[in-house]
């Protein structure tokens, strides 16, 4: 604007004002904010296949004849592609990139630069720049390089988890590009949490991935492995189902120990048992002997009172005879009938306790019949599980070879393509050899006939040679001839000129000389 202010305050000088002009002009050709715009989006290309590379610049103007650069910054030598002066530098690219790129000469005029690269490998994954050196503009690409031969994932069964009765599963998938994660899902697609993807790099840059996780029983016991790259937008996926009574025989492989113990259990019951049988046996014989013991003594005393009896008054006598009356008749006597209660009480009492120690003893028996019977059926359970496992494993063993079987047959085949294209190749070799044999004889043709031609350009020119002398000597002869003609009708005047008696001498010398004319003529002609 300053500027603008200072040329309307002289406009004066027309030669300033132009100056000013051309300032303005190259302002605003600054200001316009001219750019190259390449891609915000990352470019995602398949192994093998062409990609283009977009960059334009903008607003559009003619760049045929500018300096075109296309470089990968974290490459030595860093250039993919250099057009300058209207031709590409080939010498000075990268070698990978070597008869793979090209620009598209016609939309150069449109301010178009895009890059097509060819046959796109692993390697070529990274940020491009393009650049205008005479602009100064510069702006980048970012290219994502797919694998074309991404494996499906596959979950296999790689164990138990002891602790807490789960399912090991592991999941692996192979021929990645980029690198991709592994993710675990539930039937309801909640993600599961899993121990760390492992991820190997192989020798042709391609990854590998593999993933454990533990599952316990869920609502639906659907699981999968989801294999994914965001960059490339690629997804695959495995799904796994396991019968819920996989998951009761893991449980029930608790099985032992329950039965453990319930056999220690009985084994305690018995025991117990038979300790209070021992103790109730012994508590008894304790008891019948000392009813037998105190029978004696009751014996001992009443032979004693007779004596006494015998020694002592009347009223002694009366007591003796209560006594002995007692001693006949035991219901009668008090004392004898407290005696004889109390053993009685007691052996009812232990025999009731005897008689609840065997109903018990029965009780606890059938409880152990019980546990036994559990215990068979726990064990028949189990066998039927262990021989559907061995059911499973076999069928898992019929399916693997015949897997297996697939494989080979698939190998072999590969094997007799690859046969096949070895053949074809050799064939191709010959081919090419026969193309080379072709080449060399039409080379050797070729020489051949220009060999001939020259041949023929050498006779031609002899022939020519020969031509020219042959007129060359048709002339001399017609002047001879001519000459001789000449001489001839001199001597023909001559001999009119000459008197009648000369002639005759005269025209034998013209004879001769005529004939000796003749002779050089046909000497001549023979030449
Ligand atoms: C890729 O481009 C090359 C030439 O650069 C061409 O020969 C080839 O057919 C193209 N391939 C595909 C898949 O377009
Ligand atoms: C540039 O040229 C390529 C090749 O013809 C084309 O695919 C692309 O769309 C062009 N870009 C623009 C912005 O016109
Ligand atoms: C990824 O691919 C799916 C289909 O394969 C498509 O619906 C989705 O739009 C793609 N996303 C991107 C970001 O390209």
């Amino acid at each position: 604007m300053m500027f603008v202010h200072t040329d309307t305050k002289s406009p004066t000088s027309p030669l300033r004002a132009l100056s000013v002009l051309v300032f303005l002009l190259l302002l605003i050709h600054l200001c316009t904010g001219q750019s190259l715009i390449g891609s915000s989006q990352p470019i995602v290309a398949t192994h093998g296949d062409n990609v283009t590379l977009p960059c334009r610049l903008d607003p559009a103007e003619d760049v045929t004849d500018l300096t075109v650069e296309w470089t990968r910054p974290d490459l030595d030598p860093r250039f993919v592609h250099v057009r300058r002066s209207g031709q590409e530098l080939v010498s000075k690219k990268h070698p990978w990139f070597r008869e793979r790129t090209s620009l598209f000469i016609n939309e150069l005029k449109h301010g178009n630069i895009s890059l097509k690269l060819s046959r796109v490998k692993l390697s070529d994954q990274g940020t491009y720049r393009c650049f205008i050196p005479g602009k100064e503009k510069l702006s980048s690409v970012q290219l994502f390089v797919a694998s074309d031969a991404v494996s499906s994932p596959v979950i296999t069964l790689a164990g138990v988890d002891k602790t807490t009765g789960g399912v090991v599963l592991h999941c692996s998938s192979s021929r990645w590009h980029p690198e991709p994660e592994v993710l675990w899902l539930d039937g309801e697609g909640n993600l599961l949490s899993a121990g760390p993807t492992e991820t190997v790099r192989g020798p042709d840059d391609l990854y590998t991935v593999s993933s454990r996780v533990t599952v316990e029983k869920r609502h639906s016991n659907s699981f999968t492995c989801r294999v994914q790259q965001n960059n490339i937008n690629q997804t695959t996926e495995a799904e796994i189902h396991i019968q819920d009574d996989f998951f009761i025989f893991l449980s029930s492989s608790n099985v032992p120990i329950i039965i453990g113990w319930a056999v220690s259990l009985a084994v305690c019951i018995i025991v117990i048992l038979s300790l209070v049988f021992l103790f109730l046996k012994r508590r008894q014989n304790k008891t019948i002997t000392k009813r037998s013991r105190s029978e004696e003594t009751e014996e001992g005393e009443k032979k004693k009172s007779s004596k006494r009896n015998k020694n002592k008054g009347p009223v002694v006598d009366d007591l003796e005879t209560k006594r002995t009356t007692s001693q006949q008749n035991p219901l009668l006597s008090l004392d004898g009938v407290q005696r004889k209660e109390e053993p009685e009480e007691e052996v009812e009492r232990l025999r009731k306790q005897l008689e609840n120690k065997e109903t018990e003893f029965k009780e606890k028996q059938t409880e152990l019949h019980k546990l036994r019977t559990e215990n068979q059926r726990l064990k028949t359970d189990l066998q039927n599980l262990e021989n559907k496992l061995q059911r499973k494993q076999t069928d898992a063993e019929r399916e693997e070879k015949r897997l297996k079987d697939q494989l080979e047959s698939k190998t072999k085949k590969v094997k007799d393509r690859g046969a096949e294209i070895q053949q074809l190749q050799d064939q191709n070799r010959d081919l090419q050899r026969l193309n080379q044999d072709l080449e060399n004889k039409n080379k050797q043709l070729e020489r051949n006939q220009t060999a001939a031609e020259r041949e023929e350009e050498r006779l031609k020119s002899q022939t020519k040679q020969l031509e020219s002398q042959l007129s060359e000597e048709k002339k001399n002869r017609m002047e001879a001839e001519r000459k001789m003609k000449e001489e001839l009708q001199k001597t023909k005047t001559e001999v009119h000129l000459l008197p009648k008696p000369v002639s005759c001498f005269y025209l034998t010398d013209l004879w001769m000389r005529l004939r000796q004319l003749k002779l050089s003529m046909t000497t001549n002609q023979s030449q």
